[in-house]
């Protein structure tokens, strides 16, 4: 008898098609965002789950659903899922890392870019009828990117390729803040140097987060952080909501501690905190830094064929590419 799966969210209907040629599989092509009690309603006797950050998969669940056997994510970051619960009961955990790193590292970029010079400020006050006369000497002036002090919070393989795009694409010097220093041969190829955190905050002109969510990276930035950034310095975050402390950030800007920030991911998304509305110097995004046709495409292909591994069919059977918890596989 085949496995049945549930794909929670609405995807490329060719890999749904993927998926169905080894599974049952109930999907979701209203793209309803499904709640904690409907989504262990759906798992019902369901072995395995593509899921992504919307939905928590926690010890609640997993006593729930006791059938599953493997929740392979769409997505880099998994902090939806309790890893460590999932390992203790035998299920598979797999993301989708690499197959977004570069298409990531350009958003990162762009959403800096637009960040220090100011450019959907700008576009606002455009279309609100505001540019009255050209060559006004200080309109909207902002500050350089290039050869400027890129700072990065975390350094794993997005991270890197933001590093690369700042010193060879813009003659950054870039400085980068991790658990621990990279190897020095990585170091050179992304022409970066480890500093401590305080460093980090007190040198960055542009500080960009790409750090994974964890309870010890909550509020990374807050308060106290904050004031220890340049003053005409931006912030940047495309890792997760709840890196940043957001009401201390609109006070923040609010109060021209910093220049501007850059915000992808917010704390309590789609909800944003009403202080990040109502300040000018702000570019908010809606969590796309992987939105591109191809990449998203990418993920959702292997985030199946993760499935299909997981749940022992395919050309890999048993031996997902990307498992976060290898262990389970191991047993
Ligand atoms: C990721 O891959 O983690 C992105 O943030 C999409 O959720």
């Amino acid at each position: 008898m085949s496995s049945s799966v549930l794909v929670t969210r609405a995807t490329f209907a060719d890999i749904v098609g993927r998926l169905r040629e080894h599974f049952d599989v109930e999907d979701n092509t209203d793209d309803a965002v499904l709640g904690p009690k409907e989504l262990i309603r759906r798992l019902q006797g369901k072995q395995g789950v593509m899921s992504t950050g919307t939905e928590r998969i926690d010890e609640q669940l997993l006593a729930a659903c006791p059938e599953l056997k493997a929740v392979c994510n769409v997505g880099v970051g998994y902090n939806n899922i309790d890893v460590a619960a999932c390992t203790a009961r035998g299920v598979v955990v797999t993301n989708t890392p690499d197959v977004l790193t570069e298409t990531t590292a350009d958003f990162g970029f762009a959403l800096m870019m637009a960040t220090a010079r100011r450019i959907t400020e700008s576009e606002r006050s455009l279309r609100r009828g505001e540019w009255t006369k050209t060559g006004i000497h200080d309109h909207f002036v902002g500050s350089d990117v290039h050869g400027a002090t890129l700072g990065i919070l975390g350094m794993g393989r997005i991270g890197q390729a933001i590093a690369r795009r700042g010193a060879f694409g813009f003659g950054m010097r870039v400085i980068y803040h991790n658990r621990s220093p990279l190897p020095a041969s990585v170091e050179t190829d992304c022409r970066a140097a480890y500093v401590d955190k305080a460093t980090l905050l007190k040198e960055a002109d542009h500080l960009i987060l790409v750090v994974p969510y964890s309870a010890s990276s909550h509020h990374a930035i807050g308060e106290a952080e904050l004031r220890q950034m340049k003053p005409g310095a931006t912030l940047t975050n495309i890792a997760r909501g709840g890196i940043v402390d957001d009401a201390a950030l609109a006070r923040a800007l609010r109060e021209g501690r910093i220049a501007a920030a850059g915000l992808d991911v917010f704390e309590g998304e789609p909800k944003i905190h009403p202080d990040l509305l109502s300040v000018p110097n702000i570019v908010l995004t809606p969590h796309i830094g992987s939105a591109s046709v191809r990449t998203r495409r990418a993920m959702a292909l292997l985030a199946a064929d993760n499935l299909i591994a997981a749940l022992g069919c395919g050309p890999r059977a048993g031996k997902p590419t990307t498992p976060v918890n290898a262990a389970v596989l191991a047993r």
